[in-house]
């Protein structure tokens, strides 16, 4: 078809996407009839109750000055509250820290403020692929002995770690799984670019925010406690302990910045939103209308084209998002998103992969990680139904080997220089120039739908997580060095906090539809008995999360749903 063009290599943004303006892609999918509902729903009610949220958010808080972290939390409520009731009665639209009844409440009684949670975050949080174990060999996760080039060595790391794990040796906690490390690769050098809110704190000056550090360990009743925090990559960097106060307080806060900004451009953006894109894109040029993998995959391209026409405008050229929330700003985002895209590779789309990469595996080091066990009960089901998907259709290796309309979308989507037809700048590295075997066509499948799935952890977490004081997207300091300033005065103001809201919902709140619920809408008998049965089957693995977060609520763990059926929708249209 042809609207569906990809771009060539471009100085803005040099990765394959649709090559039409962004007005013209909103209209087109406007008016599509599989994407004209939520297209209804995203920008007209979704855009409308943001806009109404953010200005009544603001006509309540523009002048006053928050002292407290009451005042966060409350002005938090209040927005949800506004964009919910300017959305109803859509009922797609919601939060878990509202209506999930298993959902730990971070700004109760200063949770946040506890290195209990801030381990949490880690393993639960709206990043939990930054962890990775610490190992001898470095075949999986990071490599001791390269890190220990990175840190400091007059802080006595040995000491600390083995005050948590009661081992004689960091050698010995290392060899027995107990060393974990979070580190966010590219952040290191990028550009931090001027405040952009500096008017309005004539008496403050922002901070610029570092690149870390973080040591965790293991101590004896399995749970995951931080160690330090270096407040740099290399060896010249400051090591701050829990026992280190305000300054323990303000490394805890840098870390979670790092972590919020990483996680939103590489993990979310780069990993899910610009690496389907060409694929969506490829199933329509490629795939007729009536070839399964066309009817079953379109459902899980809802939406995506166009919210990256949107969003990807919005968040690296709009000031009001990137460029007035972080220190790093836009600029610094594009840097990080390029690096990162440099190095991406289409396995990382694998869970069991980067469950191994990270050495993340150990379930009695680590038995508590809803990531990679909440995980690997969807992704069996993505299995079995890609699996059950190909077998329908192929029955032979021949077969897909003859399907000329799949080899032609997947040679143009390789970067494998002996495919004709490959895309000149498409850096999805990994994928095959042709499929061969019928199980390279259900490894992709499968893949395919995991993105999905890490999309709904990325996406949703950050609508619960991403505020004051949890996690603030910048800190101040004092421009009187005489004065120093308690943890809540370094904040950002009001100001930031309701942009950094109105960001949050605009990236999550639609729960358009439920994983593989579009079974009813399939022509196809065969079709419509599969998807129905992976639909069934997600009902039953909802059953057992849910049970696990109500044991992890009543132990005071985090809990996320965003893995469930109920939470999670069928494409990325966020
Ligand atoms: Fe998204």
């Amino acid at each position: 078809m042809a609207f569906y063009k990809m771009t060539g290599p471009n100085s803005t943004f040099p990765f394959p996407l649709l090559d039409q303006p962004v007005n013209k892609t909103i209209e087109f999918f406007s008016k599509e009839e599989l994407h004209a509902n939520w297209s209804r729903l995203y920008f007209n009610v979704g855009g409308r109750a943001r806009k109404h949220a953010l200005s009544s958010t603001n006509a309540a808080y523009n002048a006053s000055k928050f002292t407290s972290f009451g005042n966060y939390t409350n002005l938090g409520r209040k927005f949800k509250d506004a964009f919910l009731k300017a959305a109803s009665p859509h009922t797609q639209f919601k939060y878990a820290s509202i209506s999930y009844k298993y959902y730990t409440d971070l700004s109760k009684h200063e949770r946040f403020r506890k290195d209990k949670y801030f381990s949490h975050l880690r393993l639960a949080g709206l990043n939990p692929m930054a962890i990775r174990r610490v190992t001898l060999s470095g075949k999986s996760g990071t490599n001791y002995h390269n890190l220990l080039r990175r840190l400091n060595s007059k802080f006595d790391w040995d000491r600390e770690i083995t005050s948590i794990t009661g081992d004689s040796s960091t050698q010995e906690s290392i060899e027995c799984n107990k060393v974990y490390v979070v580190e966010y690769p590219g952040l290191e050098g990028i550009t931090q670019m001027p405040d952009y809110f500096l008017k309005h704190n004539p008496h403050k000056i922002m901070r610029n925010n570092p690149a870390q550090i973080a040591l965790f360990a293991v101590d004896l009743q399995k749970r995951l406690r931080p160690v330090a925090i270096q407040n740099s990559t290399t060896k010249a960097g400051h090591v701050f302990t829990p026992r280190d106060g305000l300054l323990w307080e303000i490394s805890r806060a840098e870390l979670q910045i790092s972590d919020v900004f990483y996680a939103s451009n590489v993990e979310h953006l780069l990993k899910t939103h610009i690496k389907m894109e060409p694929i969506c894109i490829s199933i329509q040029r490629h795939l007729s209308k009536l070839h399964p993998l066309h009817q079953i995959l379109q459902y899980h391209c809802l939406g995506l084209i166009p919210v990256n026409a949107f969003g990807l405008q919005s968040l690296l050229e709009n000031l009001l998002t990137y460029r007035s929330l972080f220190s790093h700003g836009n600029e610094g985002a594009r840097q990080l998103l390029l690096t990162a895209y440099e190095k991406m590779v289409w396995n990382d789309a694998d869970l069991e992969w980067n469950i191994q990469e990270r050495g993340m595996e150990d379930r009695e080091q680590i038995p508590y990680y809803p990531y990679r066990d909440d995980g690997r009960l969807v992704n069996n089901i993505l299995h079995g139904f890609a699996d059950e998907l190909v077998d329908l259709y192929y029955a032979r290796d021949r077969d897909v080997r003859r399907d000329y309309e799949l080899q032609n979308m997947i040679g143009e989507l390789s970067q494998n220089k002996k495919s004709k037809n490959a895309n000149k700048i498409s850096k999805v590295k990994g994928l095959p120039s042709r499929f061969r075997r019928r199980w390279q066509l259900k490894k992709f499948v499968r893949q395919f739908l995991w993105v999905i799935v890490q999309h709904s952890i990325l996406s949703y977490s950050v609508g619960e997580f991403f505020q004051s004081p949890i996690y603030p997207s910048k800190l101040y300091d004092s421009r009187t060095n005489a004065i120093k300033l308690e943890f809540v005065q370094m904040l950002p103001g009001p100001l930031n906090a309701a942009l950094q809201e109105s960001l949050a919902s605009g990236v999550t709140t639609l729960h358009y539809d439920s994983m593989f619920s579009y079974w009813k809408h399939l022509k196809s008998r065969k079709l419509k008995f599969l998807v129905k049965s992976a639909y069934k089957n997600l009902a039953i693995a909802q059953h057992y999360i849910t049970r696990r977060n109500r044991r992890r609520y009543i132990e005071g763990l985090l809990t996320n749903p965003f893995m469930t059926r109920n939470w999670m929708p069928s494409s990325i249209c966020t």
